[in-house]
């Protein structure tokens, strides 16, 4: 078999939300590994899962289950608390993502404050990275949460592309869009790593894909809506083609 040459924009796909249908329930489906086989198959270039403190979706018996029998890179997305950086050093997921968490949220609002947080992100992310897990730091496009992220050592940022995906108003959404760039290539002049997710779907995911500068997407709720209707394979590969022609062609 021909080795697996990755492409240039890489998909992370968040499985988060066939937990959700399935704790919606208690019951045994739908079946994650199942979903995860088939984002593999599909175009996945990483799989993502967030154990929220919650447990509204992900449980612990999903990460520890999925993890040996992935064949692409699991992302784990936490929190920055004691107990989910002990799973993470037991789990040892290839990249984790460090994001902010209210539990009365419906999902991740905003990014992580790594300014205010910067000692206390230092201290927690270094035994991750020391355990060869490489951390990304979900903030918003601002220079100065790029900075901090720097001074915490964590090599990888993954932009809120959230504001932006909401934006409503052309003027604002292009302004969003133009923050996002910028930070992009503030961010990479500092030598980080520039993911972003948060809000992407077949549409506006085109202008951030055509971008060179981004280096891996994270996308869940609008692929997982599509597979209701067309199943989960075409949803992950549908958003893969418009990744790639974006990339190829411009937005
Ligand atoms: N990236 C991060 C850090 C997130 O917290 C989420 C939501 O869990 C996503 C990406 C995916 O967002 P969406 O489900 O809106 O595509």
């Amino acid at each position: 078999m021909a080795a697996y040459v990755p492409p240039a924009l890489r998909l992370g796909v968040n499985l988060d939300h066939i937990a959700t249908i399935r704790q919606a329930r208690h019951t045994p489906y739908p079946d994650l590994m199942h979903a995860v086989r088939l984002a593999e198959a599909s175009g996945a270039d990483s799989i993502t899962l967030h154990l929220r403190e919650d447990r509204r979706h992900i449980q612990d018996d999903d990460v520890f289950g999925i993890k040996p029998r992935l064949a692409r890179p699991l992302n784990l997305e936490m929190a920055a608390t004691d107990g989910m950086q002990a799973i993470a050093l037991k789990l040892l997921p290839e990249a984790c993502c460090i994001v902010p968490e209210r539990r009365e949220e419906l999902t991740t609002e905003g990014g992580l404050d790594a300014v205010g947080q910067q000692v206390r992100l230092h201290d927690f992310v270094q035994p991750l990275a020391a355990a060869g897990i490489e951390v990304s730091l979900f903030v918003e496009p601002d220079l100065r949460q790029l900075e901090a992220a720097v001074a915490i050592g964590a090599p990888v940022v993954e932009l809120h592309t959230g504001a932006y995906a909401n934006a409503r108003d052309p003027e604002q959404r292009a302004r969003l869009i133009e923050g996002l760039f910028e930070a992009a290539r503030v961010g990479h002049e500092m030598g980080l790593v520039i993911n972003a997710g948060h809000g992407l779907d077949y549409d506006n995911v085109r202008p951030i894909a055509a971008h060179p500068l981004f280096h891996e997407l994270n996308i869940g709720h609008s692929i997982i809506a599509r597979a209701l209707f067309t199943g989960l394979p075409e949803a992950v590969s549908h958003m893969r083609g418009v990744m790639d022609a974006a990339r190829r062609d411009g937005a």
